[in-house]
């Protein structure tokens, strides 16, 4: 009995030495913070401590995905938006001589929410949102654009496009997606067949590291300016911009959509468009929604072919009648456009609304949903896709939408950015699923759902590993386990080479020479590999 009280007594001592020592550390973190950031304001536009009114909504501003907003998710101690680069050196700074740590965030649409939360709520964390550092500066001359980290893909497209309609960008579809995490796991969209990921478009970039430096691409070494362009967000640092190589479009560009449903031969086009597609010209982009839709009374499968291609409709109805006749397009399904009307034509499914949409960042969350992805690297036999295609017609389904690769794409090697999944890969499959209910049973309908379509995909995908797309987080994959407060490299292959294969031991090699005590952290982040030497050696 008086054992049991003075451990009691103990533990009790030990908790509040703890606490007060905790509570130090964010006074002297505070401090810090406040000595180094200086703003004419004063300081309440930039650190936001959660007395500040306007955390919640600063909080949620680019919160994409309802799952990470109930009362099990610990939010941040702070969350700072850096208005000028050095805050964000401050931040790494402060943050690591106090013991707190970081998560980067840019645009907010993590799929697993690692921008803003910690799945276990292990340790005690700070959100560096970099929504306020979103300078664009297009240089029409060069071909190149400076884009800060905060920037989204929408904001980029309209800065090109309202100097020059002569360029590009080779990034996602959806606009609101921050250009620092997307370029960051490399970032695909319509023009992916011509150009590439928006990764492989990257001249430099500026990244402020483990110890608050901030490098451009020489002082970096080659070895962390390629795990930067693809290796995934968070591992290497902060992002604050990348140069861009911006890329030439003409002046007209086609766009069309074709919707076939089941009875109208949706499965069997499918089924040939599966190697078609990644073999057509680099010019022409053909990706496909399935989804369920309701039509006559009954549910059918709905194949959407959705195409960008890179010149005139003539040209292109050609092309189809030589390459893919079977779809049956037609002179009227031709859209005409500049290529910026074609980047909201794709976000929005229509070109007749003005090009400022591309602006609108949103401000909060609207849905629920969960995604996985899949690479395919032979043509899945029609009565294997028609038994899966089924699936979508389930109560609590979602869709799967197919981006064909080849190109570009088979012209890059597996090794030359992180993205390994060049070629041999005729295209990626993204699982989506998306509610609005907040009810458990809903939750639980869709995530199963969308595993055990995965499960049952598993035959027809690639294997050794089964490789996904970073950009698509899918924790499902597996997580980092931490050993001491360093990340188990050997943990970490079992979901890095799924998304990195072979290139994900050099990612932890670098990872090792540039953060070896593992100040950049998530649940997903590259674990160091110390090769020929102890973390000791660093003492
Ligand atoms: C609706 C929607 C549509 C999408 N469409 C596409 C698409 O068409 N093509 C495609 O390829 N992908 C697409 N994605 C996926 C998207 O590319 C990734 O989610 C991407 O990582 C998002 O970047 P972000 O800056 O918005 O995200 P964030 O959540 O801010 O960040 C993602 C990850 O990167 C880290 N990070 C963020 N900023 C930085 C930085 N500056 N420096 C270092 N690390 C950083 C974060 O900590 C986090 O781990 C889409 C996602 C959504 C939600
Ligand atoms: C909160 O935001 C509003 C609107 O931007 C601003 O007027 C107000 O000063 C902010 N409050 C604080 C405490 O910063
Ligand atoms: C959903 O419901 C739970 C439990 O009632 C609640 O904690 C949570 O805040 C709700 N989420 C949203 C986004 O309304
Ligand atoms: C950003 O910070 C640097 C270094 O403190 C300073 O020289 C510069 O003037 C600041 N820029 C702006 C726009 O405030
Ligand atoms: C592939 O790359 C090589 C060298 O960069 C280039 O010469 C060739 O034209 C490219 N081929 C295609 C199909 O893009």
């Amino acid at each position: 009995m008086a054992k049991e009280i003075i451990f009691l007594i103990l533990f009790f001592l030990s908790c509040s030495i703890h606490i007060s020592l905790a509570n130090q550390n964010y006074q002297s973190f505070l401090h810090c913070l406040y000595n180094n950031i200086q703003s004419s304001e004063g300081n309440s536009d930039i650190i936001y401590t959660p007395s500040n009114s306007n955390y919640t909504s600063f909080y949620l501003s680019s919160i994409r995905n309802l799952r990470f907003v109930n009362s099990a998710t610990t939010k941040p101690l702070l969350i700072i938006a850096p208005t000028n680069v050095s805050h964000v050196q401050a931040s790494v700074v402060c943050a690591r001589e106090n013991g707190f740590s970081i998560r980067a965030r840019s645009g907010g649409h993590d799929y697993e929410g690692l921008s803003y939360r910690e799945v276990d709520n292990s340790r005690r964390f700070v959100i560096v949102d970099l929504a306020n550092l979103r300078e664009i500066d297009v240089d029409v001359t060069r071909g190149t654009a400076w884009v800060q980290a905060g920037a989204t893909v929408g904001e980029l497209y309209y800065k090109i496009s309202i100097k020059t309609n002569l360029y590009g960008f080779p990034a996602g579809i959806c606009p609101t997606v921050g250009i620092g995490g997307h370029i960051s796991g490399g970032g695909f969209g319509t023009m992916l067949r011509k150009y590439g990921l928006a990764s492989d478009n990257v001249l430099d970039a500026l990244l402020v590291d483990a110890n608050g430096d901030l490098l451009h691409k020489d002082p970096m070494g080659e070895d962390l300016f390629w795990a930067i362009r693809g290796g995934g967000g968070t591992s290497y640092g902060i992002v604050v911009s990348w140069k861009v190589k911006l890329v030439p479009v003409p002046p007209i560009v086609t766009v069309f959509t074709i919707n076939r449903v089941t009875k109208e031969g949706a499965i069997d086009l499918m089924s040939k468009w599966q190697s078609i597609a990644p073999r057509l010209h680099e010019d022409l982009l053909i990706r496909i929604v399935a989804q369920q839709i309701y039509e006559g009374g009954e549910r059918q499968v709905q194949a959407g072919f959705n195409a960008l291609f890179l010149g005139e409709c003539v040209q292109l109805v050609e092309l189809m009648e030589t390459d893919f006749p079977e779809l049956g397009m037609q002179r009227q399904d031709c859209k005409e456009m500049s290529w910026i009307e074609s980047a909201l034509y794709f976000a929005f499914y229509t070109s007749d609304i003005s090009k400022e949409a591309l602006l609108d960042r949103g401000t909060e969350p609207y849905r629920y949903f969960k995604a996985k992805s899949d690479f395919v690297k032979e043509p899945i036999q029609k009565s294997a896709l028609e038994k899966v295609l089924s699936h979508l017609l389930d109560d609590y389904a979602g869709v799967i939408i197919m981006d064909p690769y080849g190109a570009k794409m088979d012209n890059i090697s597996d090794t030359a950015t992180p993205f390994p999944h060049r070629k041999g890969n005729l295209y990626n499959i993204q699982y989506f699923t998306e509610w609005t209910q907040n009810d458990t049973t809903t939750y639980k309908k869709r995530m199963t759902w969308i595993r055990n379509i995965y499960d049952e995909m598993e035959p027809y995908v690639s294997t050794n590993p089964r490789a996904a797309y970073i950009n698509y987080r899918d924790l499902d994959l597996g997580i980092n386990e931490l050993v001491g407060a360093i990340a188990s490299y050997d943990k970490g292959k079992i979901w890095g080479e799924k998304y990195f294969k072979g290139n994900f031991e050099k990612l932890a090699l670098v990872k090792a020479r540039v953060d070896p005590f593992d100040f950049f952290w998530n649940e997903q982040s590259v674990p160091p590999l110390f090769a020929g030497h102890t973390l000791l050696s660093f003492f």
